[in-house]
């Protein structure tokens, strides 16, 4: 019943003179009073540090998943840091233009790109798009338009390699909705049609073999078939994709990005690999930068059973417990080092038994109805993946540094659900 594991908690978090969490320089009880809860707040400097390791390591092919988490501020902040940002929907698209980003540095992914979302990719004039199928390569066959110049493409491909993670994560096994089979020779195929093709300038292959992935050997593995396969093709660019793993409970340990670009770089080096290596991080990017903090509404101890402690919040900021099974742990933001020898089932405000964000929360014993409860490491496909299930209005989100909190994406209104009402 330790405190909150400190390594779980935003870079530059310090504890506030009554004992409370500061992140970035801010005081996240202010910060749940000026933004209301639920909210999310990110240590804009750790943001800062991650994009600097995957730079420090790839250069110019350390490329930003955006899935993981987007909002104009946060393209602008990768981009300013040296990233490009993979774009995998017409929607992301247009978040990473409105952002000002510069087209070149945009790669388009998706494995069921529509014909719209590639026409405004290659009318925006996006750097890559990374192919997944061959009706893909039709589609974009019949938008380039003749003397117009090709757009730059890698082939993804699905290297054969089951990373060790939650069934909905992996995607580098030959089962997979994901890319051009390697060992049945489908790769190969599709090779040869996009060389032969003058509507593509083929520069490269990719795969990404699954998220949340502990084990970077698996990746040295999937790098190894990549090899082999691109070694006669002679290509510029590799790239491995992102799917580094982090830490999110206590006890769980993930190579930092340097490191993991370190074990990359020999592994392609042992391979022989020639062509210039890229990757694309989300989740280690984003995930440990942020915590989300809530209000506690109800606590209900029932005897010889359990206790619930229900947030202002739920499965509508965080739906990653409910869909993967995916542990969190719990803060009392007042008193970020007290021992917690509390235990509760976090549940959310839906209206539904299964809306749960935390199974065994540990909190200390002194909690109350109205405190600010936190959940560290909810930086990553938590905003990304929000819904208005219940008509929830989504939250904010608070980049801190310095002292300073900047309101970067603000909470919906009423007036925001019936946008797209028209009667
Ligand atoms: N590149 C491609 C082609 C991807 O599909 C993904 C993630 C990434 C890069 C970034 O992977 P990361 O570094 O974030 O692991 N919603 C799930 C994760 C889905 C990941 C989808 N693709 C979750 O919350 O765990």
């Amino acid at each position: 019943m330790n405190p909150i594991p400190w390594y779980l908690l935003p870079d530059n978090s310090t504890v506030g003179p009554s004992g409370q969490l500061i992140i970035g320089g801010c005081d996240t009880l202010e910060l749940a009073a000026e933004f209301g809860t639920p909210v999310f707040v990110y240590d804009e400097d750790h943001l800062r540090d991650r994009c600097r390791q995957a730079v420090d390591a790839f250069g110019r092919h350390a490329t930003y998943a955006t899935k993981a988490f987007l909002c104009t501020a946060m393209a602008k902040l990768v981009h300013e840091e040296g990233m490009r940002l993979d774009v995998a929907t017409g929607g992301e698209l247009a978040v990473a233009l409105a952002a000002d980003i510069p087209p070149t540095d945009l790669v388009l992914h998706g494995n069921n790109k529509s014909r719209r979302e590639l026409a405004e990719a290659l009318d925006a004039g996006v750097g890559r798009i990374v192919v997944d199928s061959f009706e893909e390569l039709d589609r974009i066959e019949s938008l380039v338009t003749e003397g117009a110049t090709p757009p730059k493409v890698l082939l993804r491909l699905t290297p054969g390699i089951k990373a060790e993670t939650h069934e909905f994560i992996t995607t580098g096994q030959d089962d997979s909705k994901f890319g051009f089979t390697v060992s049945s020779g489908i790769a190969t195929q599709a090779v040869q049609r996009a060389s032969a093709s003058d509507s593509v300038e083929l520069i490269g292959v990719h795969c990404h073999i699954g998220s949340q992935v502990f084990q970077v050997d698996n990746f040295a593995k999937a790098l190894e078939v990549m090899g082999r396969f691109a070694e006669p093709l002679n290509l510029p660019e590799l790239v491995i994709g992102g799917g580094l793993g982090v830490a999110y409970i206590e006890g769980e340990e993930a190579a930092t990005i340097s490191q993991w670009g370190t074990t990359l770089k020999k592994a392609a080096a042992d391979v022989g690999i020639t062509s210039e290596l890229g990757i694309e991080p989300g989740r280690s990017i984003t995930a440990a930068a942020a915590v989300t903090l809530y209000e506690a509404g109800t606590i209900k101890h029932l005897e010889g059973i359990r206790t619930y402690l229900a947030v202002d919040g739920g499965m509508s900021d965080n739906p990653r417990p409910v869909l993967y099974g995916s542990g969190y742990e719990t803060f009392l933001a007042r008193d970020i080092a007290a021992e917690r020898t509390l235990t509760a089932k976090v549940v959310g405000k839906h209206c539904e038994s299964g809306d749960v964000l935390v199974r065994e929360g540990k909190l200390p014993a002194s909690v109350k109805v109205g405190d600010i409860i936190g959940t560290p490491v909810t930086g990553a496909y938590g905003h990304s993946m929000g819904s208005n299930y219940n008509k929830v209005l989504r939250p904010p989100v608070v980049f801190c540094k310095d002292g300073n909190a900047r309101l970067v994406v603000r909470r919906e209104t009423y007036d925001d659900l019936l946008a797209t009402d028209l009667g």
